[in-house]
């Protein structure tokens, strides 16, 4: 391809992208991840990369207009128009509307050839990481749809069938998901090192907003002068007739360490016991995807400094986590160890 022939592209593109014009800076940010991902695949045809990175999206404007149409189908049929009409050779042009066609996610043409694989991992790469974010940011900050909606009770919706509209909606919805459908092997790297910034981004969001609104609400009960039932330490007496309350569950003290360990079968899921600055603490055994939502939810719970972070917690008990919440927590870490014992049991 010659730098003129780029230009009439580049030239093109921007006249069919008048109304989102700022999608052409989407447009180069693609192309250059697509010749980045070109540089570990063979026979690569520059050319017909080239050519559909910048004409992929010229049927944007034509989608904005009705929902009917897909702009990768109606983007196709105008670059075979336009490159036909310049002159391209039409074998040529037939694979870059393949790249076109098979670009977008929703589209029945599945990418087949290495240019077309190489446009829609460089395309769905621009939605992941922290160019990914701002892009949903802005465009839901310009609808105003918030950050997050909450219950009636106040507590975050983190779920993804939530009815409205939100930024967590759409990071369990889409963010969290994108980076597993590439077909290059590079496109997967880059993929996954994106999502991992999206991931931080994700946790981080949600441990400052659960701490917010944990911390403020019960500050907001003391300056009213409300009593604070259900939480505080006095009514975490209950823990250890709780826990042992359970079938099969025993408990042992270790001197050396002043560990009131409970157990199934020999193995421990909670401990009683004190932190390095001598607080009450509760740690607790649970799956690792239970362990980080418990951390992102509760100020009070932290990742355990004695044991195998993966699956333990440590529960501050001079927090306010309600007594309910505290023994939720308990009955899903009971219930996990169980399954553990089971598993084991069923093997030998
Ligand atoms: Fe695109």
């Amino acid at each position: 391809m010659t730098r003129q022939q780029f230009e009439k592209l580049e030239k093109y593109m921007k006249s069919c992208m008048e109304k989102v014009r700022h999608d052409t800076e989407h447009i180069y940010r693609v192309l250059y991840t697509a010749l980045e991902i070109a540089k570990f695949e063979k026979n690569v045809d520059k050319d017909i990369l080239i050519a559909s990175c910048l004409l992929h999206d010229i049927g944007k404007e034509h989608e904005l207009k009705s929902s009917q149409i897909r702009h990768a189908k109606v983007g196709a049929k105008m670059a075979r128009f336009f490159l036909v009409s310049n002159g391209w050779n039409r074998n040529k042009v037939e694979d870059i509307v393949h790249c076109i066609e098979s670009h977008s996610h929703n589209s029945d043409v599945k990418p087949h050839s290495i240019e077309a694989k190489i446009l829609y991992d460089s395309d769905k790469i621009d939605n992941i990481g922290a160019i990914g974010i701002s892009k949903v940011l802005i465009l839901q900050g310009k609808k105003d749809i918030p950050l997050y909606n909450l219950y009636p009770n106040g507590d975050f919706i983190e779920d993804r069938t939530d009815d409205k509209q939100s930024f967590i909606k759409t990071y369990l919805l889409h963010l969290k998901e994108i980076h597993k459908n590439m077909y290059t092997d590079y496109g997967k790297k880059l993929a996954r090192e994106r999502y991992h910034t999206t991931k931080i981004f994700y946790d981080k969001l949600l441990n400052e907003l659960n701490h917010e609104y944990n911390t403020g609400k019960t500050e907001l009960k003391k300056v009213f002068g409300e009593p604070i039932t259900e939480q505080g330490k006095n009514n975490y007496k209950w823990l250890e007739s709780y826990l042992l309350g359970k079938a099969g569950v025993y408990k042992d003290y270790n001197e050396n360490w002043n560990w009131t360990r409970f157990l199934i079968n020999k193995d421990m899921f909670a401990v009683l016991c004190k932190d390095l600055d001598g607080n009450d603490i509760l740690n607790i055994k649970s799956s690792p995807e239970i362990t980080n939502k418990l951390r992102r939810k509760y100020s009070e719970i932290k990742e355990c400094s004695y044991l195998n972070k993966l699956h333990w917690n440590s529960i501050r008990l001079d927090g306010y986590i309600p007594e309910s919440d505290m023994k939720k927590i308990i009955d899903i870490s009971y219930d996990f160890q169980l399954s553990l014992f089971k598993d084991k049991y069923s093997k030998e």
